[in-house]
């Protein structure tokens, strides 16, 4: 049985006085979810105040990327030490603003997510067609390229320390969710992809979904037996519609 993970991604968003403020109520509601993992992703100027406001509860942390990087001469790129350094359990690999705006292809997101999983965070990998690729019928042939440029870069049983979350291009911040259907038929080859190398892997991957999740249609997302969670973005910003998300996990 694999537990969701409902994580919010803050994207370049927040101010100290608004973040406290949001996770006074996630934390007052957090005691009403009852099988959800729960997690947010936050800028990394953040984190110091996020682990002192989150440290002992059951709400997890993490980042929105990392350096291939261990140390050095990288001005302005943060290490997966510097991140576990703020507690962090979570980082995000490869989200779709990261490949378009700043050119993180297959390979780079690749060694993000190895990285990642060396030092001891979980990598959540993004991945997902852009609605011209959906249009011309690729989308299977998208996101599996996604995911062999990790599995052959890392090995497939590296995925077992991490979580894919699919996410439509054309689904995020449009308000143009994709319908459970469109959902779960993506989330299912993106098993089948991953059972072809490791069918135990397959079986124990938590793939969430994303791209305009929300209060109103997470419940039936999230009923379809291959959707394990959700990478929520603009959802994530208010903590009654964050909630609403984590309890419809189950
Ligand atoms: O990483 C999650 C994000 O891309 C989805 O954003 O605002 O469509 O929920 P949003």
């Amino acid at each position: 049985m694999r537990q969701p993970l409902i994580a919010g991604n803050w994207k370049m968003n927040g101010s100290r006085t608004d973040n406290r403020v949001l996770l006074d109520g996630i934390k007052a509601g957090i005691g009403d979810v009852k099988s959800a993992e729960v997690a947010v992703c936050v800028p990394f100027v953040y984190l110091a105040d996020v682990q002192l406001q989150l440290e002992g509860t059951p709400v997890a942390w993490g980042a929105q990327n990392l350096s291939t990087e261990a140390k050095g001469a990288f001005t302005g790129e943060i290490s997966a030490a510097m991140l576990l350094d703020f507690g962090c359990k979570y980082v995000i690999v490869g989200h779709s603003e990261r490949r378009s705006l700043y050119g993180e292809d297959d390979q780079l997101v690749a060694g993000k997510f190895e990285v990642a999983r060396q030092a001891g965070l979980r990598p959540i990998l993004c991945i997902g067609e852009t609605l011209e690729e959906r249009e011309q019928g690729i989308t299977e042939q998208v996101v599996a390229r996604q995911i062999d440029a990790v599995i052959q870069h890392a090995g497939v049983a590296a995925l077992a320390d991490g979580v894919i979350a699919y996410e439509p291009v054309w689904a995020i911040g449009t308000g143009k969710t994709a319908s459970p259907e469109q959902a779960q038929e993506v989330h299912a080859f993106i098993r089948g992809q991953v059972a072809k190398h490791d069918a135990g892997v397959a079986d124990g991957l938590r793939i969430q979904y994303g791209g305009s999740m929300n209060a109103a249609n997470a419940a039936e997302l999230l009923a379809k037996p291959d959707i394990d969670g959700g990478l929520i973005g603009g959802a994530s910003l208010k903590a009654e519609d964050f909630l609403t998300i984590c309890k419809a996990a189950g």
